[in-house]
């Protein structure tokens, strides 16, 4: 059986209160659509159509790449009558006897497993609905029933009575039904409601008037079908997703210090006895070795980090990759295009951008390495500066192995310094300084005896 995915995604979202389209609203780092989509995704023989209009522009900018084209397409809805009209817009393009499942573009907490569980729900020819009693369902659809508890219609919050507001069992807006079926009831659909819009949820009734069977299914989770109509709704969201994240790590061994004070807003792949203290966010991709440490208040972006690393208190690493053993922070910022072999120290107030650090090399306090190339075994003192940029152009400094290079230099780039060089202390080193030798440049340093120091002038009164 084919599934063909609508997800309805072109609504204006005008309580976000936002410039952005709301379906480009982040969860874990990914838009809210994203999430509907990659559920969608993860259905065999499914076939996605994606009904947008708010925003179009940016919408599909941000998530084309996000919809294969051989299976997938986007739908527009250039005016948004209500749910009813927006599934409409959907039909024309989809087989008859495929099973349509309506999915929300504001709605990510869903899970395919129990997307899986509607569709079977609707496999004998029955309309599938997602609904769950919820202590507050203000805001939503009821669901009505008859004394014999089978369901009768779906009365929208707007249109409801005070009996029917007192419902407490919902329409989540996820179901599913067979095509042929949903097409000629949503051409029937009217506008004759409070908010003159075509509802998706008067199918209901009509399905019940053909002697259709309607079989509700409940999420696994009731957080599952959450939507976002607001930010306090966005943040609500967001805790529950980086919850679940958070279980996840803990369930594959993961050490979190804290659960509630840890936020992945992409993807991490660890090894074993990975420990990450509080507030530590991750970004785009990570995959971390086995036996990482790292300390409270780092934020990692798209990193690449080897076994038995330590990450110190508040550092930043992006766009990274970081070789086996390496011991990093407390406050180092860590660039773009970074690479540290094994056993590379970084201490505190270090930046270091788009270089490369051999084996063993420490570059342990208060530096800037940017455009460099260090080799093994490279001891750079504190304070010392790559000048890299002449204000127009960035150049670069190519250090060899085993070099000590004293503290509070300059290295003004391009230029290099030969394996076993030592440079001393306090350099401003303009031009290639030899392997194996000491190269300094120091102005000789003065004593003036008996030189006094300068004392307060008294103020003479007029
Ligand atoms: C809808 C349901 C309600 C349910 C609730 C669950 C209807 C009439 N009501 O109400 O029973 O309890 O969802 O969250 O279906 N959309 C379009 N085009 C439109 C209108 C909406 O694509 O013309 C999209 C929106 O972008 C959104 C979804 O459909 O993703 C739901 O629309 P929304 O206006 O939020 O519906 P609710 O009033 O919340
Ligand atoms: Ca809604």
């Amino acid at each position: 059986m084919t599934i063909s995915v609508v997800i309805l995604a072109a609504g204006e979202g005008k309580r976000m209160r936002s410039r952005l389209p709301k379906v480009l609203h982040d969860i874990g780092g990914q838009p809210l659509l994203a999430h509907a989509i990659a559920t969608a995704r993860q259905l065999s023989d499914a076939r996605i159509h994606v009904v947008y209009g708010h925003g179009g522009d940016q919408v599909i900018a941000r998530l084309n790449g996000l919809l294969p084209p051989d299976t997938a397409r986007w739908v527009k809805q250039e005016q948004q009558h209500g749910t009813g009209h927006a599934v409409a817009q959907a039909l024309p393009g989809i087989d008859e006897s495929s099973t349509v499942l309506v999915l929300y573009g504001d709605a990510p907490l869903i899970s395919a497993e129990t997307l899986r569980r509607l569709v079977a729900a609707s496999a004998d020819g029955a309309l599938a609905l997602m609904t769950v009693e919820l202590d507050n369902p203000a805001g939503y659809g009821r669901i009505v029933r008859d004394k014999a508890h089978a369901v009768t219609r779906i009365v929208e919050e707007k249109d409801a009575n005070d009996s029917q507001r007192a419902i407490r069992e919902i329409n989540t807006g996820f179901l599913a039904v067979r095509a042929g079926q949903l097409r000629q009831w949503v051409e029937r659909l009217d506008n004759s409601n409070a908010q003159r819009e075509f509802y998706l949820t008067d199918v209901i009734a009509m399905a019940v008037r053909d002697g259709v069977t309607i079989r509700t299914v409940s999420p696994a989770s009731p957080f599952e079908v959450l939507g976002v109509n607001d930010k306090a709704q966005l943040a609500l969201l967001e805790r529950y997703y980086q919850k679940m994240r958070a279980e996840d790590l803990l369930k594959n061994g993961v050490t979190l210090r804290d659960p509630a004070r840890f936020d992945l807003r992409g993807e991490l792949t660890h090894g074993t006895d990975v420990t990450i203290d509080v507030n530590v966010i991750i970004e785009g991709t990570a995959r971390l070795g086995s036996r990482v440490t790292i300390g409270p208040n780092v934020l990692l972006i798209n990193v690449e980090i080897g076994d038995d690393v330590e990450i110190l208190a508040n550092c930043v690493i992006e766009d990274a990759v970081i070789g086996a053993g390496c011991r990093i922070g407390p406050f180092a910022r860590v660039r773009p295009q970074t690479r540290l072999a094994d056993n590379v120290h970084v201490g505190n107030f270090v930046e270091i951008k788009k270089s490369t650090v051999a084996a063993g090399s420490k570059i342990n306090h208060l530096s800037y390495i940017g455009d460099s190339t260090v080799g093994a075994r490279v001891n750079i003192g504190a304070g010392t500066i790559t000048c890299n940029y002449d204000g127009a152009n960035k150049y670069e400094t190519i250090i060899g192995d085993d070099v000590f290079v004293g503290s509070d230099s300059q290295l003004v780039a391009p230029v290099r310094i030969g394996d076993g060089a030592t440079i001393g202390a306090g350099s401003t080193i303009t031009r290639d300084a030899p392997a194996g030798e000491l190269t300094l440049s120091r102005a000789p340093q003065q004593t003036h005896p008996g030189w006094k120091k300068p004392v307060k002038k008294r103020r003479v009164e007029e």
